[in-house]
C-alpha cells in the first residue's frame, strides 16, 4: 500500500476533478479525519471532492494503479470509526453528491445521492406526504450514503425496519473504476445474488455508492408518546419483551438509564422533564398509525403492561413540543455522554428477551473491570448501546482492563444469541473483537468476497477484519 501522496498525484488527482476540490491544507485533512468515535483523529493524505461517479471512478482507476487506499467520507458522525483514514492515503469526501435526484410519488420511491442529509430526505418526502422512517440520532447531519454503508437503525427500526429495508437499488463504482447498479428498482428480486445487500454494511470496503433508490411508505397522521418510569432499570428491560407478547408494535421503544437521562438533562438546556429520586431507567414508548382510536387501545395495552412492574406515573406528551422535548432528550443521550468524558461505544444486540440479563451481565463486569457503564437503546430491538465511560480511570486501565471487559461484554451477548454491533458497524474500533463471532473460516468467507470486489485492498483497508487476518 502507498500511503505516500506526492506532488505528481496531487496534480493527476486535479487533472480529473480540478484543482479546486483537491485539498491538502491541514485544518481541511484534520476536519475530515475524525467522525464522533471516541478521540480518534486519522487524516487523509489528501482530500478530495468529486463530483459525478465518472470522477470516483478515474479516482479509484488511480488509486488502483498506484496502490493508494482511499476511504471514503460521509457527514462524519459514526460511531465505529469506518470512515477514518488509518491508513491516511485519499479520503473521498462526498460532499457534492448532495441531491435528491427524483421523488417517484407513483411507485413511492426516491433516488438520491449519498451526502443527502437523512433529515432533510425525511422532511422533503414528508412535504409529500411519504414516510421515509430509518431516524438515527445524528440524523440532522448524518448522511443517506453513511446509514447505506453502516446499514443505520434508529428509533423506528423496530417497527419499520433499518436501512437495508427501504435500499432497492445502489449506483457503485467499483475498485477498478466500473460503474455499476447492484439490482433493479423494484419491491422484489430473486435474480441472482443480492449485491444490493451486500453493499449494505459494507462499511467502504466493497466499492463507492453514487445513487441510492430507496423505497418510501404513506406518511400517517398520528401518534402517541408516553415516558414511563422504572423503580429498576431490570424491570425496564423485561417489560419490553411483555409489551410485544400483549399484541402490540410499539413504533418505538426506548431505554434510557438514569445516568442518560440526567446527563442529558443537564447538556440540554430547556428541557422539562422531571424524574424522581429512585428511578432507575425510563422507557420511552410510541404507537403511530393513522386512527387515534386504535392508538389509545393500543397505550392502554401498555399501560397494563407496565403496570404489572414496578414504575412511577406516566407522562403522556400531550403537545408537539412535549413530544419533541421528549425525543429531543433522547436524540441527544450520545452527545451529552460524549460532554461528560472520553467513552467507547459498544452497540451490542440480543434477542430482545434476552435484554435484562445483558443488562445485568454488563454492570456485573464493569465491576469486575472497574468501570461504568450507562446504557440506553432501541431496547424493542433488543439493541443496547453502552457507553463505558473513562472519567477518572488512569489510561493504563482504560486500554487494559476496558479492553478485557468489552471482550467479555461481547462474548455475554454472543452467548446470549446476539452480536457485536446492531447499527453502528465494526469499522475500526470493533474489529479485533470479530473473532468471538466468527471463526477462521467465516472470515476467511467474508475475506474472500472482499478481495473479489477489491482485489488490491484498497477501499478503506484496516477495517472490519481483525488485525490478525
Ligand atoms: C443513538 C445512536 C447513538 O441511538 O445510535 O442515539
Ligand atoms: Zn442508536
Amino acid at each position: 500500500m502507498n500511503s505516500q501522496i506526492t506532488p505528481e498525484i496531487l496534480q493527476q488527482l486535479a487533472a480529473i476533478i480540478g484543482e479546486s476540490y483537491v485539498f491538502t491544507d491541514l485544518e481541511t485533512r484534520h476536519h475530515y479525519g475524525h467522525d464522533e468515535t471516541e478521540d480518534y483523529v486519522f487524516p487523509p493524505g489528501v482530500v478530495v471532492k468529486p463530483g459525478t461517479p465518472e470522477e470516483v471512478s478515474a479516482i479509484l482507476k488511480l488509486a488502483t494503479k498506484l496502490l493508494i487506499p482511499v476511504t471514503t467520507i460521509g457527514g462524519r458522525t459514526g460511531l465505529s470509526g469506518g470512515a477514518l483514514c488509518i491508513h491516511e492515503g485519499i479520503g473521498l469526501a462526498m460532499d457534492r453528491f448532495n441531491k435528491i435526484l427524483e421523488i417517484d410519488e407513483r411507485n413511492l420511491q426516491v433516488t438520491v445521492e449519498p451526502a443527502v442529509i437523512t433529515q432533510v430526505l425525511r422532511e422533503i418526502v414528508a412535504e409529500k406526504g411519504l414516510f421515509y422512517p430509518p431516524d438515527p440520532s445524528s440524523q440532522g447531519s448524518c448522511t443517506i450514503g453513511g446509514n447505506v454503508a453502516e446499514n443505520a437503525g434508529g428509533a423506528r427500526a423496530v417497527k419499520y425496519g433499518v436501512t437495508k429495508d427501504y435500499v432497492l437499488n445502489l449506483e457503485v463504482v467499483l475498485a477498478n473504476g466500473e460503474i455499476i447498479w447492484t439490482g433493479a428498482n423494484t419491491l422484489k428480486n430473486s435474480t441472482g445474488y443480492n449485491l444490493t445487500q451486500l453493499m449494505v454494511g459494507s462499511e467502504g470496503t466493497l466499492g463507492v455508492i453514487t445513487k441510492i433508490v430507496m423505497k418510501l411508505l404513506p406518511q400517517n397522521s398520528h401518534n402517541v408518546l408516553m415516558l414511563v418510569p422504572f423503580f429498576k432499570a431490570e424491570e425496564a428491560c423485561e417489560a419490553v419483551s411483555a409489551i410485544f407478547r400483549a399484541g402490540v408494535t410499539p413504533s418505538a421503544l426506548e431505554f434510557m438509564e438514569r445516568d442518560a437521562i440526567d446527563w442529558t438533562l443537564q447538556f440540554v438546556e430547556g428541557l422539562n422533564v422531571q424524574v424522581a429520586e429512585n428511578i432507575q431507567a425510563h422507557l420511552l414508548i410510541e404507537v403511530d398509525g393513522n386512527y387515534p382510536e386504535v392508538l389509545f387501545q393500543e397505550a392502554e395495552k401498555i399501560m397494563g403492561v407496565v403496570e404489572q412492574f414496578d414504575i412511577d406515573e406516566v407522562l403522556f406528551a400531550d403537545t408537539e413540543d412535549q413530544k419533541n422535548a421528549l425525543w429531543k432528550m433522547r436524540r441527544s443521550v450520545a452527545e451529552a455522554v460524549k460532554a461528560n468524558s472520553v467513552y467507547k461505544e459498544e452497540d451490542t444486540v440480543v434477542p430482545r428477551y434476552e435484554l435484562a440479563k445483558l443488562l445485568s451481565g454488563i454492570k456485573s463486569i464493569g465491576k469486575k473491570y472497574g468501570f461504568r457503564s450507562v446504557c440506553y437503546g432501541h431496547a424493542g430491538d433488543g439493541n443496547l448501546h453502552v457507553n463505558i465511560v473513562k472519567g477518572e480511570m488512569s489510561d493504563e486501565a482504560w486500554h487494559t482492563e476496558v479492553t478485557k471487559g468489552i471482550r467479555e461484554i461481547f462474548e455475554l451477548t454472543v452467548a446470549l444469541k446476539g452480536t457485536l454491533s446492531g447499527e453502528h458497524g465494526i469499522g475500526y474500533v470493533q474489529k479485533n473483537y470479530m473473532d468471538i463471532v466468527f471463526n477462521a473460516f467465516q472470515l476467511q468467507l467474508m475475506k474472500g468476497i472482499k478481495d473479489t470486489f477489491d482485489p488490491n485492498g484498497i477501499l478503506n483497508p484496516g477495517k472490519i477484519f481483525p488485525d490478525s487476518l
